[in-house]
């Protein structure tokens, strides 16, 4: 009688495990097919918007980023930190369909960004060129891209500044900060581990861990809950101010730099296997699921600490990056996994349900409701470029850790 039991449990538990394994495909191929017409329909509405502006090779603009107050079609140059992203989304389209459609128009999306890969004017490096070219010669091995991209890591490191163990972000301001770093900073250091990797030069290394470990030191508060932006004396390395640019306060937690801080050190933790960027990312995640102003849907609004929560915007881009970053720090805390892997898939669920763009419409954005910069008034309860591409790479996690059960 216990063998009966037994195998019609075993029978009873392989059928839920396929019904998962089929929802978690269903999402994914759902959104997919979503992405591929939108982003088909984004490419239509580009060359649109380039035509309607007069001056458009003036301004030598070349990807998408959001849709203005005017209900236009926000095209931005290469320099903006935002270029990655659009050529970044029809990467993913091509890693996921294998369809060279795909790669065709990622080429040329990607192309015109090249000329960054000189700039040392931003810290933005790794979200402009490896989101592009990087993911280019990851799919490709196209020996032209690895070149470009190498480049860019020399370019980046010009911006370390060796007393505070820190690489510059920005040089606006000049008269308010010395020498801001700011949280989002972390993603830019991927761009260097893969520097490190391909040219087996340890400067790259050692920069991107030194910058990890100050930031540390400085950017988090006691419940984990981040500076934006932090001045330091690039002599004495000390730390001069404690602001905020894109937060509500210079003492609140504005989400998406908590997101950056949570994929940051993930990655971070990938590359060099130093327990403390797990310990880290551990925190983080756990800032922000214990957080008391986190809605029932996990889309966080603009700013943990916003005033008039729960009458304030949400931003999708914070979920996108913290859903993306959740799957791969599951494959490193295995004894929290279940849950970073259910948090996860609750984001992308409540995304797919309540937040999509329409098809055909919205410019060709996949999904709608984030915040540029709540203070200056910009973009706020917009589509956004980077959204859009933490989505989709959120969505390809999510389907290489259901089938292989890794993901790097
Ligand atoms: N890195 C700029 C931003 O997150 O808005």
């Amino acid at each position: 009688m216990k063998y009966p039991l037994i195998i019609c449990s075993l029978v009873f538990l392989s059928f839920l495990s396929c019904k998962n394994q089929q929802s978690n495909e269903d999402i994914v191929k759902k959104d997919f097919d979503f992405a591929a017409s939108q982003l088909a329909f984004a490419m239509t509405e580009v060359n649109k918007a380039l035509a309607e502006d007069s001056a458009a090779a003036r301004k030598m603009l070349v990807s998408p980023r959001t849709i203005g107050p005017d209900g236009k079609l926000k095209l931005v140059a290469s320099r903006d930190w935002c270029s990655g992203f659009f050529p970044g989304s029809l990467w993913y389209m091509y890693e996921y369909t294998k369809d060279k459609k795909w790669e065709d128009a990622a080429r040329k999306y990607t192309g015109p960004l090249e000329r960054e890969k000189t700039n040392g004017g931003t810290h933005d490096m790794g979200f402009k060129v490896y989101c592009s070219f990087g993911n280019g010669y990851r799919l490709t091995n196209d020996e032209n891209y690895k070149n470009i991209v190498l480049e860019s890591a020399y370019t980046l490191i010009t911006r370390y500044r060796p007393n505070a163990k820190i690489i510059r972000s920005w040089d606006h301001n000049k008269d308010k900060w010395q020498c801001p770093v700011i949280i989002d900073n972390m993603m830019n250091l991927e761009l260097l581990f893969w520097a490190f990797k391909e040219s087996k030069d340890s400067t790259f290394y050692n920069i991107a861990v030194n910058h990890a470990h100050t930031t540390i030191k400085n950017h988090f508060r006691e419940d984990y809950g981040t500076y934006h932006v932090i001045d330091y004396d690039t002599i004495t390395g000390e730390v001069l101010k404690r602001n905020t640019h894109q937060g509500f306060a210079d003492g609140s937690t504005w989400a998406r730099g908590e997101a950056w801080a949570i994929y940051g050190y993930t990655m971070c933790y990938r590359e060099t296997k130093l327990p403390e960027f797990l310990e880290q990312a551990k925190h983080v995640a756990n800032f922000i699921f214990t957080n008391a102003n986190l809605p029932e849907d996990l889309i966080p609004y603009w700013d943990y600490n916003a005033p008039q929560i729960p009458d304030e915007p949400r931003d999708v881009s914070a979920a996108t990056v913290t859903a993306s970053a959740l799957y791969e720090l599951s494959t490193y805390d295995t004894e929290n996994a279940a849950k970073y892997k259910k948090w996860a898939d609750t984001i992308l669920e409540n995304l797919s349900k309540n937040y999509m763009a329409k098809q055909g419409e919205d410019r060709g954005f996949l999904l709608l409701h984030s915040v540029g910069s709540k203070p200056s008034n910009s973009e706020v309860d917009v589509p956004l470029s980077y959204a859009d591409y933490y989505f989709l790479e959120a969505l390809l996690r999510k389907q290489t850790l259901g089938q292989t059960g890794k993901l790097f």
